[in-house]
């Protein structure tokens, strides 16, 4: 494929609290790039916006003030002691942040730039719908869309969970579980032949365990977030303060998981006969602390479990699985 073909083929995206990540295939490859979605604000002075352009930071004039979003707002926000913030909360555009729309606007157009044609096809990740939800996975959705639109695209939206079906289990036939243990969601798919049959997502996930676990030791959730991402094993308690609130955390995330996939599976009313133990499959940063895997399949394996499972595995690339997922399911 030359590059003219490649820059016309669909793309996944992968619209997450916490980060933003697009596939795209070339030459029998796939390639992503990402950036966090968050920003941090400064006041607008004409030297700031100058320098800020100088060196080439992604930012952008907001009446008074100037919007640092993506991988530089983490970059800023280290230099200047400040708390970046989130256009997102659990999966879905947060709608106490006013500047969420513009900031996620500003990510998604300079990771995709503007559509080679009119119509070009994406495929973007949405949540399952959390229970007592309010109306904002649907307006959310129709955001993203209309974002889409503005740049040329047609998009698509695909439930995280069966994105993951789609970037994990061609082997079994997309017969199986896709789970996102993600910033904001977990999210969660039971898919027989490509076709969702049992989708949700629960609230507790990585941002969940970042903010009880500083509530607990006095730290600011910044703080445990990169304990947890640069040196927790889930392996028992320590002399730790954090990483013990880390670990209790982690069990309580997984333990609500395993329960609210358990339940839901026993209450569906109309599950496909399944003759063939499914493979469970789980991705997301938070799946990746080593101990992971052992935590989850000993919570799995305390109790009975109303379908034959026949392997229980981490994702290879759980941080573009999501992303690959789409992407896969825009070719088919
Ligand atoms: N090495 C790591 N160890 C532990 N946690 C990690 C690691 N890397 C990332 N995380 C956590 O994973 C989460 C981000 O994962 P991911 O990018 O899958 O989420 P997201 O897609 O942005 O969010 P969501 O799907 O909930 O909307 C964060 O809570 C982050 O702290
Ligand atoms: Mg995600």
């Amino acid at each position: 494929m030359n590059k003219a073909e490649e820059y016309t083929q669909p793309i996944g995206l992968d619209v997450g609290t916490s980060r933003i990540v697009v596939a795209r295939s070339a030459e029998g490859n796939y390639t992503y790039d990402t950036q966090l979605n968050a920003f941090l604000t400064l006041p607008y002075t004409k030297l700031a916006a100058t320098l800020l352009q100088r060196e080439n930071v992604f930012h952008e004039v907001k009446g008074s003030q100037i919007v640092v979003a993506g991988n530089d707002a983490q970059r800023f926000a280290e230099v200047f002691h400040a708390e970046t913030r989130r256009p997102m909360l659990h999966g879905v555009l947060n709608p106490d942040e006013p500047h969420s729309l513009a900031v996620l606007q500003a990510i998604i157009g300079k990771l995709l730039g503007k559509a080679a044609f009119a119509g070009q096809k994406v495929y973007f990740s949405v949540p399952a719908p959390v229970p007592n939800e309010k109306g904002g996975t649907a307006f959310h959705e129709a955001s993203i869309r209309q974002i889409l639109k503005e740049l040329g695209y047609d998009g698509t939206p695909i439930e995280e969970g069966l994105a993951v079906v789609f970037g994990e289990l061609g082997e079994s036939n997309y017969t199986g579980i896709g789970i996102s243990c993600g910033s904001g969601l977990c999210n969660v798919c039971l898919a027989v032949l490509s076709v969702p049959v049992i989708s949700f997502s629960v609230p507790k996930a990585g941002d969940f365990i970042d903010s009880q676990a500083a509530l607990v030791t006095g730290e600011v959730a910044t703080r445990t977030r990169v304990q947890k991402e640069q040196a927790f094993h889930l392996n028992g308690m320590t002399g730790d303060r954090v990483q013990n609130a880390l670990t209790v955390y982690y069990g309580e995330m997984i333990e609500n998981l395993v329960e609210t996939l358990r339940s839901h599976i026993s209450s569906a009313q109309r599950l496909p006969r399944l003759d063939q133990s499914i493979p469970l499959v789980l991705s997301g940063g938070t799946v990746m602390p080593k101990g992971f895997l052992e935590h989850f399949g000993q919570t799995l394996r305390a109790a009975d479990f109303p379908v034959k499972l026949s392997e229980v595995r981490l994702s290879t690339d759980a941080l573009n699985s999501t992303a690959r997922g789409a992407l896969m399911a825009a070719l088919c």
